[in-house]
C-alpha cells in the first residue's frame, strides 16, 4: 500500500468580477484568488476501490462528493485501474465561498496523478480539474492566480504583485449560515444586467493594480456581494463596523457567506475577533491566517 498526505488549502477571492452569462449557462468572470496558509488535509492510501471517510458528518460520502467525482474523472481521463481510500480532515466551512470542496478535489487529482506515475501533465490535469468544478483548476497552483472564463483559464500572479499578496495577514469570518453558489448566481441573473461589470472595465481595474504599486486594500472588489448583502444585511453591517471602528478593510469571498479583513501589523487582533463574535455570536467561524 502506498500512502500520501496533501494539504488542501482554502482560498480567498481578493478581486471577483462576474462579467456576464455564457451560452453554456455558466458565468464569465475575472478573479484574483489567493490560497491561504490554512485548510483541510487529505490522506490518500491505495485500495481496490475509491471510498472516502471524512471528519465532518455533513460532507456526503456518495458520488456527489467532489473528491470521488475527481477520482472518477481521473479514471475516465487516464484509464487508471487502481483505487484509493481518501481520508479527509475537514476544517474549511461549507457554503462559505472559501473553495473547500474544489480544493479537496484538486488535492485528490494531484495525489492520484502522483500514484499513477504522473501520467497527466499540468495542462491535462487542469482540463480534468475543470470538469469537476469551476474553482477546481486554481487549486492546482500553490500561488495567487488570476482566473478567467468560468474558472478554467489560470494565470499565476508573479513579481511585485505576487509579493504584495503573499504573507498578508488576515481574519476570515463566517456566520452560522452558508450561501449556496447556484443560488448566488441565480440572483445575479435575476438582477441582470446591472449585476454584471463589463469585462473591459474589470480587466482595466485589475491591470491597473497589477502594474501599479497600490496596497492590497485598493484591489478588493466583489460584485457578488450585491445579492448576498441584500438578503443577509448582517454581512455588510459587520464589514462597515470593522472599517469604522478599526479602519480594517474587508470584503466577502466568492459567493459567500465568508468574509475577510486585511490586518495591519499594529492592530490588536483579539479586539477585532471579539467584535466579530459580538456581532455574529459564538457560532461564527473566526480564523486568523496568512495568504500563501
Ligand atoms: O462549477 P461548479 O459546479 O462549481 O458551479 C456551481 C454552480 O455555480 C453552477 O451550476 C452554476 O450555476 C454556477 N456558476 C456559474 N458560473 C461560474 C461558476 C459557477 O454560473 N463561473
Amino acid at each position: 500500500m502506498t500512502e500520501l498526505t496533501l494539504e488542501s488549502p482554502a482560498k480567498i477571492n481578493l478581486f471577483l468580477a462576474v462579467t456576464g452569462r455564457r451560452p453554456d449557462g455558466y458565468h464569465d468572470l475575472v478573479s484574483l484568488v489567493a490560497p491561504m496558509e490554512w485548510g483541510d488535509t487529505l490522506h490518500v492510501a491505495t485500495a481496490d476501490e475509491f471510498s472516502i471517510e471524512c471528519s465532518d458528518v455533513a460532507v456526503p460520502k456518495d458520488a456527489s462528493n467532489l473528491v470521488l467525482k475527481a477520482a472518477d474523472a481521473f479514471r475516465r481521463a487516464t484509464g487508471f485501474r487502481g483505487g484509493a481510500k481518501f481520508t479527509l480532515t475537514k476544517r474549511i466551512p461549507i457554503g462559505a465561498g472559501l473553495g473547500g470542496g474544489s480544493s479537496n478535489a484538486a488535492a485528490a487529482l494531484k495525489a492520484l496523478n502522483q500514484l499513477a506515475g504522473n501520467i497527466l501533465d499540468d495542462e491535462a490535469l487542469k482540463t480534468v480539474a475543470a470538469t469537476v468544478g469551476s474553482d477546481c483548476p486554481l487549486f492546482l497552483q500553490a500561488s495567487p492566480v488570476i482566473m478567467r472564463g468560468r474558472g478554467e483559464q489560470i494565470e499565476r500572479v508573479i513579481g511585485s504583485a505576487g509579493a504584495r499578496i503573499r504573507g498578508t495577514k488576515l481574519l476570515v469570518f463566517k456566520p452560522a449560515f452558508g450561501i449556496s453558489t447556484p443560488w448566488a448566481y441565480l440572483q445575479m441573473i435575476a438582477t441582470a444586467p446591472s449585476s454584471y461589470i463589463p469585462s473591459e472595465q474589470a480587466e482595466a481595474k485589475l491591470a491597473a493594480w497589477l502594474d501599479g504599486s497600490g496596497s492590497l486594500a485598493e484591489l478588493l472588489f466583489n460584485n457578488m456581494e450585491g445579492p448576498a448583502f441584500r438578503k443577509f444585511p448582517a454581512l455588510p453591517a459587520l464589514l462597515d463596523q470593522l472599517y469604522r471602528t478599526f479602519g480594517v478593510v474587508g470584503r466577502m469571498s466568492g459567493s459567500g457567506s465568508a468574509c475577510f479583513a486585511l490586518l495591519p501589523d499594529e492592530i490588536e487582533i483579539e479586539v477585532v475577533k471579539a467584535a466579530i463574535r459580538a456581532a455574529w455570536g459564538e457560532s461564527a467561524f473566526v480564523l486568523q491566517t496568512r495568504l500563501g
